[in-house]
């Protein structure tokens, strides 16, 4: 085959007609935890149909396209045995820079060599649409890389997680983007190299510049960003190299990475268009009240109080958070819940959407210890029954159940939907001291609420404490 984008044959079509349909199959999968495991085994058979189909188009080159997917392989297998739960975000960023650097790479030799990929019109220049397409598909890639490169720096604690703010940033950012969006429009009619280097430089420079004024705090939406950003890219090189799959591959992840971010926004209660803009990591920052300086009057109690306390109620919301995940307590949890339900106690969890580090983090947690998905509830389901429910057990949750969200307008947190935990007639709250504040640094209000009951202690050992104490 003379081209690496010639005319793709009617089976090829439909085998990645085929890829395409699994992978939106997947991803219907992937929303619900009862259908993921289904839904990543549609999403690995269209993706080795994809494979598949790629390779017996371009039988060329197939022992270094081998030997290429071996090494890739076995480093992939070797980082999935080492990498930690909590080290996932940074190890996403990582990947993603991946496709990024691939989408600019594809697009440079397209560019160099367009007549391999059949790109060039009879007078052997390169066709207007394919130049719009290796504009967008580099700058997009190379934004990709280098914001990925910074976000994996920033979470893996390598560069310095606080946002950094150059002066007239926001200026910056505008006249760069306007640069590339302008040279692109540019390349249409003059296919320099000068010109084409220009875009991918001012690219690899704007996605540094937009990810280093973004906080740590607010990296988990940078990086579903990022996601959807290098399945744009991808996209824009499917188009370069007329393969259908990688087209409806990129767009699906484009556009399911633009739909979390969004929802990450919406659960956080952040704008958008800031996190594009970049920056809005600033504001998480500043303000608000902190971890209370005055001493304020408390109950603590001990495991056996809080086993008696469950013991005897009819129903118990569990409402986990990111001291669970560090803790390691969701086995134990899981085992608490057994215990009180041979009692006769009615148990369901509760499951804020930003509970932890990362999207979907507690019911993760949650299926790898077994407990039915019946009992896990979504915020908008859930929050009405805190009103009727005897005990409300906060298991390392802080701002998810921070009802200061609901009234006080200078609270970083102010406007996010929280779990209504104080509503509930005892609320028995795990911790491990007073001095310890959450992700937004703020204190909490229920901590000294009457019907509040501090169990200060690691999660993990305090319910294996009251998991010995419902045996008795
Ligand atoms: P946080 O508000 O961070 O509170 C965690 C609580 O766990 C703290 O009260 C901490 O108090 C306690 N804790 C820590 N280690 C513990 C341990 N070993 N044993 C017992 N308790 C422990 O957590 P949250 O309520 O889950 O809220 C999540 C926060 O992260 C939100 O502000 C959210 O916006 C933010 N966030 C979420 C995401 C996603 S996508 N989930 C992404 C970025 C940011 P002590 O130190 O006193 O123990």
């Amino acid at each position: 085959m003379d081209h690496i984008a010639a005319d793709t044959p009617a089976w090829a079509m439909l085998a990645y007609l085929i890829a395409g349909v699994l992978f939106i199959l997947s991803l219907r999968g992937l929303s619900s935890p009862e259908t993921s495991q289904q839904g990543n085994r549609y999403g690995m058979i269209g993706m080795l149909i994809a494979v598949a189909t790629t390779l017996l188009l371009h039988g060329t080159g197939l022992p270094l396209i081998v030997a290429a997917i071996a090494i890739g392989g076995t480093i992939g297998w070797f980082i999935a045995q080492k990498i930690q739960m909590t080290m996932m975000p940074e190890l996403v960023a990582g990947f993603h820079s991946l496709v990024g650097m691939a989408a600019v790479l594809v697009g440079a030799s397209a560019y160099l060599n367009p007549d391999a990929f059949g790109i060039v019109d009879s007078a052997g220049q390169i066709l207007t649409a394919s130049r719009i397409e290796l504009g967008l598909g580099v700058a997009i890639g190379a934004i990709t890389f280098s914001g990925s490169v910074i976000a994996f720096l920033k979470l893996s604690g390598r560069m310095s997680g606080s946002p950094i703010l150059l002066p007239a940033r926001h200026v910056i950012n505008l006249a760069v983007l306007a640069g590339i969006l302008g040279l692109i429009g540019y390349f249409v009619f003059d296919s320099q190299p000068a010109v084409f280097w220009t875009i991918t430089a001012l690219s690899f420079a704007i996605g540094f510049l937009l990810i280093i004024p973004i906080g740590g705090a607010d990296m988990p939406v940078v990086i579903s960003m990022l996601n959807s950003y290098s399945g744009w890219a991808a996209a824009a090189m499917g188009f370069t190299l007329q393969n259908t799959a990688m087209i409806i591959t990129g767009a699906l992840v484009g556009s399911s990475g633009a739909i979390l971010s969004y929802i990450m926004c919406k659960a956080m209660n952040r704008s958008f268009i800031s996190v594009i803009a970049g920056g809005f990591g600033a504001e998480a920052e500043a303000g608000g009240p902190k971890g209370s300086a005055v001493a304020k009057p408390y109950k603590a109690g001990s495991a056996e109080d809080a086993a008696f306390i469950m013991k005897n109620a009819e129903s118990v919301i569990i409402v986990p958070g990111y001291g669970m995940a560090v803790s390691q307590a969701q086995h134990a949890l899981r085992e608490m819940g057994d215990l009180l339900k041979a009692e006769g106690v009615s148990v369901k969890y509760a499951i804020h959407p930003v509970a932890g580090r990362m999207p979907g983090h507690m019911n993760v947690l949650l299926a790898e210890s077994n407990v039915p998905y019946d009992e896990v509830f979504e915020l908008e389901d859930i929050n009405s029954d805190f009103g009727q429910c005897d005990v409300a057990f906060v298991i390392g949750a802080n701002d998810v159940t921070n009802p200061l969200a609901k009234t006080d307008k200078t609270s970083p947190i102010y406007g996010m939907p929280v779990l209504d935990v104080e509503k509930a007639k005892t609320v028995l709250f795990i911790k491990r001291s007073m001095g310890g504040v959450g992700y937004a640094g703020v204190d909490n209000p229920v901590f000294y609420m009457d019907n509040t009951m501090m169990l200060l202690a690691d999660a993990k050992k305090m319910v294996e404490t009251i998991v010995k104490n419902l045996g008795h």
